[in-house]
């Protein structure tokens, strides 16, 4: 198979590549990511050295480049690509509308117009809104996304969804709970608080701290999205996560637990305005449909992840200086486009 993903250089992106490459060694891809504050090509260091891999830098709503990518003959697309942090939508949503919808729309546009034979969106459990305690969303429950990153998403699923039903553009949509594991920008609750924690700072838990999230191991979301490209079936969504929620307070407890530090590093700090209670995700459709289950449970997760961190204080010092952003320069340019590569 020849992919195209997008937003490849991110967390999960980037996870999924060295993943797919490790069960698929003869797959080819090509990584399109516009290289924003989230995008760190040392994350691809491994893949950088296979001959099928390629990586072009630019952006999801650039119709020209993405309708020339797709040129190249490509059989899927996997579309990672996003504004992904709640904090900074709610600084400003500008990118985020532009990214998550109409970068989306430039993607299902050329993939309709160029019958590529399927398209894989990666959309998010945020979309569901928050859910009252003993509830779980299933893929029918309405959307009531509360935060502007969480609308972006709805609003591309939406669009996602208009693709199937009026030209039956054979795109499927996923809808993850709450990631974590090795390669996480540290902004997100669970590496920024294992950073902070390693280097003696304060951990701030948003509110009372009791705020759930349905957290799955990056891994296990790579093998469901691995299992829906295959065999999902066009036109539908799955969503994809643990179905076990916990509050972010415990989460924080037993990563000071595993790291050997005391719980005194915790400050409640302000709430997130329109902070979600509560996500928690039914994923009966995935696992009757496509067997797939998750693997790794939060414990040895947690320890896995904090095991990552405290083993790449290199690539973390990086991370929060910015200093990864140089090595696009170092590696990419003058080395002209890798398209002929694919
Ligand atoms: P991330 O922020 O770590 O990475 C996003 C990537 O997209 C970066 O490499 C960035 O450079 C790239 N990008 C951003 N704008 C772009 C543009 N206009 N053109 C091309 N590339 C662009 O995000 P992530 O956490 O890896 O999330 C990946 C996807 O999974 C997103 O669609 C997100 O909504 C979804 N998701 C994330 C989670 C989670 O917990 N992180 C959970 C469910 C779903
Ligand atoms: O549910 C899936 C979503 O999970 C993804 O679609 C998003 O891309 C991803 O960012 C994530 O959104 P959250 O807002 O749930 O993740 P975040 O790591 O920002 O926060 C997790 C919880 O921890 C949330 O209740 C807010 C809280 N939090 C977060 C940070 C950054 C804190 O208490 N303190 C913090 O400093």
């Amino acid at each position: 198979m020849r992919l195209l993903v997008t937003g490849g250089a991110g967390f999960i992106g980037s996870n999924f590549i060295r993943f797919l490459f490790r069960l698929h060694p003869d797959y080819r891809v090509l990584n399109l990511d516009k290289l924003t504050y989230a995008g760190n090509l040392a994350n691809l260091s491994e893949a950088e050295t296979s001959p099928n891999y390629s990586f072009q830098k630019g952006d999801i709503c650039d119709a020209g480049l993405v309708e020339r990518l797709m040129r190249t003959g490509i059989d899927a697309v996997v579309h990672f690509a996003a504004e992904s942090h709640v904090d900074r939508s709610i600084a400003g949503a500008r990118a985020f509308i532009e990214t998550n919808v109409l970068g989306t729309y430039t993607l299902l546009d050329a993939a309709r117009r160029l019958k590529i034979p399927r398209f894989v969106h990666v959309s998010t459990d945020e979309v569901y809104g928050s859910m009252a305690p003993g509830e779980s969303a299933t893929e029918q429950t309405p959307l009531a996304p509360n935060s502007p990153y969480g609308s972006s998403k709805a609003a591309s699923d939406l669009v996602v969804r208009s693709f199937w039903k009026t030209f039956q553009f054979p795109a499927i949509i996923t809808r993850a709970s709450n990631n974590y594991g090795p390669h996480q920008f540290p902004e997100k609750l669970i590496p920024l608080m294992i950073t902070n924690a390693l280097e003696g700072k304060k951990l701030p838990v948003y509110g009372d701290g009791m705020n759930e999230r349905d957290w799955i191991y990056v891994e296990d979301h790579c093998r469901a999205i691995d299992r829906v490209l295959h065999d999902g079936r066009p036109g539908e969504i799955y969503n994809i996560g643990s179905g076990k929620p916990s509050p972010n307070l415990e989460i924080v407890r037993r990563l000071l637990q595993i790291l050997g530090k005391s719980d005194d590093l915790i400050e409640f700090v302000a709430d997130r305005p329109g902070h979600d209670r509560r996500y928690a995700l039914a994923t009966g459709k995935i696992t009757s449909e496509l067997g797939w289950e998750p693997e790794v449970d939060l414990a040895t997760g947690l320890v896995k992840t904090v095991e990552w961190y405290r083993d790449h204080s290199d690539w973390v010092q990086k991370a929060k200086s910015g200093e990864y952003r140089e090595y696009y320069d170092r590696f990419y340019v003058n080395r002209g486009t890798s398209l002929s590569q694919i």
